[in-house]
């Protein structure tokens, strides 16, 4: 498996999306909501996947895409999976916390992750068994043991309101007076768990295309993913726990209500 060409190419499409985000970001776009009034898609999501789409199979076109806002039109062994702007409601308000989120799955398995900041530059990366890096540099997660004291995050699904299962999550951490932020791009919420700007991170029901290239760098930072039982992730089941792996028992605790 060639992962080093692989790699240059999502790397392209990488700064080809933050061309087109700070291209809307500067001119203004029109923008439109999907599944609840605050789960919006603008100009700048649509034109983006369809950017990342051409590139990809103008240079492997037996490779299958999914991507948020196409989804997938058939199967294949090998398979991009893109979210074109994670963190669209920051995004559309102008809150610098967005990117674009790059993974390639080979026979099941993410093999190699991009996760671009494009307001803020910040590039992290990872291929399988070739550790993870931000701008270039090896990134590796934090040491802290205890979970008073750690920087956690945690996100809410669009369906919140009718689905508020996390919302009791949050209060129980709350509750421990424990320090959790919700910036809003869960690509970016994982890629600073591997940086060791957070120390763990959990939501419930991301999709495929949130996950896929931050879970393979947090991997090859050292950190630790699971679902809420700590049983080991798979893609687009309904529970994420990354944690810096030393204080993920605790937080899997914590939002057991323990
Ligand atoms: C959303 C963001 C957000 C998370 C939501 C996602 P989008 O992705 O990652 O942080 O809480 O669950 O849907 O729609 O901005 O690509
Ligand atoms: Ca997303
Ligand atoms: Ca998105
Ligand atoms: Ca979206």
């Amino acid at each position: 498996m060639d992962l080093h060409r692989y790699l240059q190419t999502a790397l392209e499409a990488a700064f080809l999306a933050q061309g087109i985000h700070q291209y809307y970001q500067a001119k203004g776009f029109t923008q439109s909501s999907k599944s609840t009034p605050t789960d919006l898609v603008t100009q700048a999501d649509q034109e983006t996947e369809a950017a990342i789409r051409e590139l990809i199979t103008s240079r492997f076109p037996d490779h299958v895409v999914l991507g948020e806002e196409q989804g997938q039109d058939r199967e294949g062994a090998f398979r991009w999976i893109v979210d074109p702007l994670d963190g669209t409601v920051n995004y559309a308000h102008g809150f610098p916390f967005y990117a674009v989120s790059i993974g390639l799955e080979a026979q099941g398995e993410v093999v190699l992750g991009v996760v671009l900041d494009t307001a803020r530059g910040d590039l992290f990366t990872a291929t399988k068994g070739g550790g993870a890096y931000l701008n270039g540099r090896p990134i590796r997660v934090s040491e802290r043991r205890e979970l008073l004291g750690s920087l956690l995050a945690t996100g809410f699904s669009y369906d919140v309101h009718k689905d508020p299962e996390n919302v009791t999550y949050f209060q129980r951490a709350l509750a421990k007076g424990l320090m959790v932020r919700r910036p809003g791009a869960a690509a970016l919420d994982l890629a600073y768990v591997a940086a060791g700007r957070l120390d763990g991170f959990w939501e419930v029901k991301l999709n495929p295309w949130d996950v896929a290239a931050g879970w393979r760098i947090l991997l090859e930072a050292g950190g630790q993913v699971t679902g809420l039982e700590g049983e080991a992730y798979r893609l687009g089941q309904r529970y994420l726990v990354a944690t810096n792996g030393l204080i993920h028992q605790e937080l899997l605790d914590t939002l057991h209500g323990r």
